[in-house]
């Protein structure tokens, strides 16, 4: 088994060969910024939790988006990374076949029935993702949002619990760009 910083190396380069020229939705920060953001709480959360397996969770979280996002397919991951990597990408990645409000359920009954590593990935993942929304979202589509997150750590309870509980801090935080600015509390 290689080295952690030898996976790691690997794994981005692929992931960031695969991402190509695209951009975190709404920026222009180059997409391999979200997934180092996804693999460093994924760092964090091994260091806090007992038997995790780091090597494996990594690769999940540089690749998660590579079958949604990018041309990579379930069977390239699978010659080049291995059957449990191939397996675990799969259930991060929403099937296009389904309505929009079914995707999300779908996917967090496939990473319940894989190893907790997948699910620290999907809880890493949303955790990146909560940040301060984009100035064209409206309300109504960041509520959406929120409650996506909420049902992730519904679904997800017992995956990890360090990420578990940043989740649910994030998930408090992201309530504030619900509420009305105060320029527009005064003028009522
Ligand atoms: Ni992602």
């Amino acid at each position: 088994m290689a080295d952690i910083q030898t996976i790691f190396q690997e794994t981005i380069k692929f992931a960031a060969e695969k991402h190509g020229s695209q951009k975190v939705k709404g920026s222009k920060i180059p997409y391999v910024v979200h997934l180092t953001n996804v693999a460093m709480e994924i760092f964090m959360a091994a260091r806090k939790t007992h038997g995790f397996d780091l090597g494996y969770a990594l690769q999940l979280a540089l690749l998660h988006d590579t079958i949604e996002d990018t041309e990579t397919t379930r069977q390239e991951l699978e010659l080049v990374f291995g059957k449990d990597i191939s397996e675990g990408v799969w259930a991060l990645t929403g099937d296009p076949k389904l309505l929009k409000e079914y995707r999300i359920p779908d996917c967090l009954a496939k990473i319940r029935r894989l190893p907790r590593e997948v699910g620290a990935v999907k809880l890493a993942d949303r955790i990146t993702n909560l940040q301060a929304p984009p100035k064209s979202w409206s309300k109504s589509h960041i509520r959406d949002y929120l409650y996506d997150a909420q049902q992730i750590l519904q679904a997800l309870k017992g995956s990890n619990d360090f990420l578990e509980k940043r989740l649910e801090a994030k998930i408090e935080e992201y309530g504030k760009y619900l509420k009305v600015s105060r320029s527009e509390s005064l003028k009522v």
